[in-house]
Order: C-alpha cells, then sequence, then structure tokens
C-alpha cells in the first residue's frame, strides 16, 4: 500500500499537537489547522518544546527536530486541507463541532482521502452521518502523551469500508504505532476499562477507605502501572473523563460508570487537574 505523503490535523491543542508532531517524525508533509493564529502558534510552539525537551534529554537529534518541524505547517483554513490523503480531527470533544468541520472536510478533500476522528467517547457513526461519503470516515483514537504512548485504537463505524480500514492501518504502521481495532462503542477498547477503573479510585477515596497517596501507591507499586489512578486522573484532566464517563453511563446505564459526586463537585469547583493547577494534586503554575 502506498506510504502517506501530505496528512491533515485539525486542532492543534494538546492530541492534535501530538498528532502532528507523530506524522512529521514518520517523515509526513503534515498541515494542521487551528481556529486562529495565537491558537495556532501555541499548538506549534507545544511541539517545538516537546522536540527541545527530546533534544535535551538526548532522545531526538538536533538536525532532526529542525527537519521534523520543517514537516509541520499551520493553517486556520480547513479549505488548506484540499490536497491530504488522510486528515485527522482532534478538535473539542463536542459532537456539534465535529459535524461542523467534518461536513467542511467532505466538501474540500478528494474522495478517496480518509477521514478520522480521535474522539475518545462520541459515536464515530454519527460524526460519520454527517458526510456524504461515510463510507472512509473512522475514528483513530491516540492515547496522551502521544509522541510517547504506541497505541492508536481504530475504530470501524457501520459505514466505514474495508478500503479505508485498510488505509487506517498502514498510517498507524507508518508513524510507527500499534493500532488495536474496535467497534464502535462508548470508550471503545481502553476508556471502556480504564474510566470505571480510574472512577473507582475516587470512589475508594471519597468512602474515607484509603488516602490519594496510598490509592496512587497501591497501584503503581503493585500492579506496576507508570502511574496511580489519582496522578492519572489529574493528568487526563477531571473534566474530560468526567465528561467520558457521562457518556458512556448515558449509553450503557450500569452504575460502574455514573461518575462519582466527588468527581463531579471537583469539576464544578473548577479543579481539573493537572491543566488547572489542582485536581486530587496541587501543581506549581
Ligand atoms: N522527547 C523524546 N522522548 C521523551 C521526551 C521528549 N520530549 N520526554 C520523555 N521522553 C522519553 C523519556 O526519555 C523516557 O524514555 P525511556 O523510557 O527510554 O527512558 C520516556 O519517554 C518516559 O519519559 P519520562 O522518564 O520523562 O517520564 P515517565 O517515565 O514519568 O513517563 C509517562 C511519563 C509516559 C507519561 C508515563 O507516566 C505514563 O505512561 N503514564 C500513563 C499515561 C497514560 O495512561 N496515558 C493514557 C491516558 S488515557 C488517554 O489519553 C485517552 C483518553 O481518551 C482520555
Amino acid at each position: 500500500m502506498a506510504a502517506f505523503k501530505r496528512v491533515g490535523v485539525v486542532g492543534c491543542g494538546l492530541m492534535g499537537s501530538g498528532i502532528g508532531q507523530v506524522c512529521a517524525q514518520a517523515g509526513i508533509e503534515t498541515l494542521v489547522r487551528e481556529v486562529d493564529q495565537p491558537t495556532l502558534d501555541k499548538g506549534l510552539g507545544r511541539i517545538r518544546k516537546f522536540l527541545e525537551d527530546g533534544v535535551a534529554k538526548g532522545k531526538v537529534q538536533a538536525s532532526d527536530k529542525d527537519k521534523i518541524l520543517g514537516n509541520i505547517k499551520g493553517t486556520t483554513k480547513l479549505e488548506d486541507l484540499a490536497p491530504c490523503e488522510l486528515v485527522v480531527e482532534a478538535v473539542v470533544e463536542n459532537i456539534g463541532a465535529k459535524r461542523d468541520v467534518f461536513s467542511v472536510l467532505d466538501k474540500v478533500v478528494k474522495p478517496d482521502a480518509v477521514l478520522a476522528s480521535n474522539t475518545s467517547s462520541l459515536s464515530i457513526t454519527e460524526i460519520a452521518a454527517t458526510t456524504t461519503h461515510p463510507e472512509r470516515v473512522l475514528g483513530l483514537h491516540f492515547f496522551n502523551p502521544v509522541p510517547l504512548m504506541k497505541l492508536v485504537e481504530i475504530i470501524r463505524a457501520l459505514p466505514t469500508s474495508d478500503a479505508a480500514f485498510d488505509r487506517a492501518k498502514s498510517f498507524v504502521e507508518q508513524i510507527g504505532k500499534t493500532a488495536v481495532v474496535c467497534k464502535d462503542t462508548p470508550g471503545f477498547v481502553v476508556n471502556r476499562l480504564l474510566v470505571p477503573y480510574l472512577l473507582d479510585a475516587v470512589r475508594l477515596l471519597e468512602s474515607g477507605l484509603a488516602s490519594r497517596e496510598d490509592i496512587d501507591n497501591g497501584m503503581k507499586l503493585g500492579c506496576g502501572y507508570p502511574m496511580g489512578p489519582l496522578t492519572l486522573l489529574d493528568f487526563v484532566g477531571l473534566d474530560t473523563t468526567y465528561y467520558i464517563a457521562n457518556i458512556m453511563f448515558e449509553e450503557f446505564r450500569q452504575p460502574h460508570f455514573a461518575p462519582p459526586p466527588l468527581l463531579k463537585r471537583m469539576v464544578l469547583a473548577g479543579y481539573m487537574g493537572r491543566k488547572s493547577g489542582r485536581g486530587f494534586y496541587e501543581y506549581g503554575k
């Protein structure tokens, strides 16, 4: 199968910038789109910083850093993604925003281009239904931090064609990640298992069974997880996890997907985790 030469990424936030970076690292001409120039500059700055840190850690060659940055271009116009063979959407987790993006992409890209969403919880089938070619729409779900996490979930929507699926699979291989394949259900494989576990950790804390440190150390040292569940919640974002849990609860109506009251109240208080400076732990500015 022919390698991808040009890929587009819509959204250059935490996930979009990581996705853009891994495409550029694979030698792909990558075009990232943000809504305005300051947001785009911030996203591109995040990629630059990650690569500079990589150079400082001895993980990235300085010359490679320049080459990778040279593979990335920014734009504020969705129409500029017209020549891309694959576009990965990574905008805010809101069905309306995603549908808006896909209905424009559907008109501007070539008929054989593949359109992917990085959604972690919304229905790919519903997103695909916005387009006139739903057979080329699927999910490519990346994990944070994208440049370090090796997995991508490939989600087949009901109308996804074998041709689009095969192209997506070869893209995941091209960028050096490992794919797992999943049907279009809330949470796919990883969040379906991860989210109830994270919610249970909040329930343990809420019930006073153990301290935050002991819950985290229990899973880190007892199971070899890289982060304890409360640290991971702070890392992923309490608001993000709350949002995903609600979508899963709405769909499955099973109590283990229901967000515990403490999580809801922390989100209402603005304790979102690392990004807000406070979650289960406190972080410097
Ligand atoms: N450039 C290149 N390499 C880098 C780097 C950089 N800027 N920064 C770090 N690295 C490398 C390090 O050198 C190190 O490499 P080695 O293992 O070869 O030594 C490796 O990456 C790990 O980095 P650190 O040692 O600095 O950090 P760490 O060991 O504390 O690991 C972590 C950090 C990878 C985030 C780890 O804690 C982890 O895996 N945490 C769990 C993350 C997770 O679960 N993510 C998924 C969240 S769920 C999600 O995203 C989906 C959703 O829908 C919500």
